[in-house]
């Protein structure tokens, strides 16, 4: 069923897919490998327009699977689709060109954390509607983290309590996202990076599990588990009356 974005919302998803999987292994995009016999894209797709907020979703597709994408996402929701650039960067710019200036608030959400729940997009866009220029969504790190040397020496242990691992949709008040974006000279991995470097503050609110982002072969074993279970932050539905 097609699902029905919400025209009062004031939220735009920018969700870079184009990028190639590498480090997944040989085959198609990542963004459309299959996950239980649906593209990692749908999945990701179905969740953000699961969130009341969004208004909009614009995909960066790989150029070459364009006419591809839009086909598989137009039962899904109302999709618009662009094509990706080279770098994920680039990708993220021209998906943000076709969002109107009206859009009061753009996420960025990567096509590779496609189990995402929709509780997790609406937390970051209620932040950015509180009053937050930028937010991520992060998780505690798990694992004790060593500085090393060069030829593998440990140089040190980092305190892991103001360690956060980041995950996405990242959410951004849209003209601080466009700013930042324009003033963006070298590559960045992630959006709140080049808004840090315009100095402005990047909140964080919490993350999830299910946001992990697919990249190697676990990840994707991993997802097909995960797949069954339902969001923890979403209560399950009340049972009818007994009789
Ligand atoms: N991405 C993109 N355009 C690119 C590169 C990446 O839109 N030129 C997207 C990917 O599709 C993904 C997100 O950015 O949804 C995060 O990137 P990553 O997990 O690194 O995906 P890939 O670049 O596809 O994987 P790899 O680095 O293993 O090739
Ligand atoms: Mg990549």
């Amino acid at each position: 069923m097609t699902a029905q974005l919400n025209a009062r919302g004031d939220v735009a998803v920018v969700v870079p897919a184009a990028g190639a999987g590498l480090r997944l292994g040989p085959g198609a995009p990542k963004a459309l490998r299959l996950l239980e016999g649906e593209p990692l894209l749908v999945h990701a797709v179905r969740r953000l327009a699961a969130a009341p907020s969004v208004r909009m979703i614009v995909v960066a597709a790989p150029r070459a699977d364009v006419a591809a994408v839009q086909a598989l996402l137009a039962p899904v929701a109302s999709v618009t689709v662009v094509a990706g650039g080279a770098e994920r960067q680039e990708s993220v710019a021209a998906a943000l060109a076709v969002v109107p200036d009206e859009v009061p608030i753009v996420l960025v959400h990567d096509a590779a954390r496609c189990l995402t729940p929709p509780s997790v997009t609406e937390r970051v866009a209620a932040a950015v509607r509180g009053g937050a220029d930028a937010v991520i969504p992060v998780l505690p790190v798990v694992d004790t983290i060593k500085e090393v040397s060069a030829d593998d020496v440990v140089l040190g242990t980092v305190d892991r309590s103001v360690l956060r691992a980041v995950q996405t949709p990242q959410g951004f008040r849209a003209a601080v996202l466009r700013a930042a974006h324009e003033a963006a000279a070298d590559s960045h991995t992630d959006d709140a990076g080049a808004v840090e470097k315009l100095g402005i503050p990047v909140r964080c609110v919490p993350g999830s599990d299910l946001a992990l982002k697919i990249t190697r072969p676990l990840d994707l074993a991993l997802a097909t588990h995960l797949l069954a279970m339902p969001d923890p932050e979403t209560p399950p539905a009340r049972p009818g009356p007994l009789v």
